[in-house]
């Protein structure tokens, strides 16, 4: 199955999605990855690979802790994110990571790497298992992979809440239905640890282990803001912009509601943080 619609989608409108809201991205989802990152202590002059690595943020910060020695990989299937990655290591100065255009399921990923590491870089996969093989064949024998995913959308109201006022609203048009490029299966396909272990067993992953990390992270720095973010991320976003016309015409009444559904998080400051739920999962190519 061929991989076209889902990268055009994160090359062009996810792409813009992402960036118009990558302040908020690139400081909420750090709070995570470092915690993540705090319980992996990579080895001086390690080589790691970053899967699907978006800006590149975590790949840069993963390069400068692992001295000059090491080397951080980041790679991703969307070449306007791995030009953004090339801008801002070369305005960091940061000689020791690297960026490839690559798609995870398909493609050579180069190595072999000491660990792999993804933030959120594998809920969008078609065919989530071939591309676990694929990193797994990429790792030294003993080579562990960390992974962050979502956990299950009813702990995280950050993306949920919104998904389920504007279900309410808005036709919600099936992929199957569509021919406008989609993100793929979505940001909780990874969220059944049965499901996932499973399937990193199948593909020859071991000692495959999860950890709940809960934490609350900011969607706004006020109300307007964090609607807007609801309108345009996550399945919320999805369901608009696929109902097309349906979507443009429901905007305001969604707006309407959303003020209550989001409105709820707010702190007193009138920031908006809401509740949200992460796996960290690691397993280990065998030795
Ligand atoms: C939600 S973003 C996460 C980005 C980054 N890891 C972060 O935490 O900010 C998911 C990323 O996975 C990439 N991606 C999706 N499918 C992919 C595939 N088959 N191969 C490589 N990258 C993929 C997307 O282009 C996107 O940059």
């Amino acid at each position: 199955m061929s991989n076209e619609i889902v990268i055009e989608a994160w090359n062009t409108v996810l792409f813009d999605k992402f960036t118009r809201f990558k302040y908020l991205f690139v400081e909420g989802y750090a709070s995570i990855s470092e915690e993540a990152l705090k319980r992996t202590s990579y080895l001086e002059g390690a080589r790691v690979l970053d899967v699907g690595c978006g800006f590149g943020d975590c790949t840069i910060n993963i390069a400068k802790a692992l001295g000059a020695e090491g080397r951080a990989t980041g790679v991703d299937c969307a070449s306007s994110f791995i030009r953004e990655c090339n801008k801002s290591s070369a305005e960091e100065n940061v000689k020791n990571a690297a960026f490839m255009i690559a798609d995870v399921e398909a493609d050579d990923l180069g190595g072999p790497y000491d660990e792999a590491f993804a933030r959120f870089g594998t809920m969008f996969f078609n065919l989530p298992g071939l591309a676990m093989k694929n990193i797994r064949q990429s790792l030294v024998p003993g080579g562990k992979f960390t992974q962050v995913v979502w956990r299950k959308r009813e702990d995280n109201p950050w993306l949920h809440a919104a998904e389920l006022c504007v279900r309410e609203i808005v036709p919600v048009i099936s992929h199957d239905d569509t021919k406008a490029v989609h993100c793929g299966p979505g940001p909780f396909s990874m969220a059944g640890p049965d499901m996932v272990s499973d399937m990193l067993q199948s593909v020859g992953f071991e000692r495959i282990q999860f950890e709940r990390f809960d934490s609350d992270i900011c969607i706004g720095r006020n109300i307007e803001e964090a609607i807007q973010f609801a309108l345009e991320i996550g399945p919320a976003g999805e369901i608009i912009r696929l109902a097309e016309a349906d979507g443009e015409r429901l905007k305001s009444t969604v707006v309407e509601a959303l003020q209550d559904v989001i409105g709820q998080f707010a702190r007193e400051d009138g920031t908006i943080w809401a509740p949200s739920s992460a796996w960290f999962i690691t397993a280990y190519n065998p030795r």
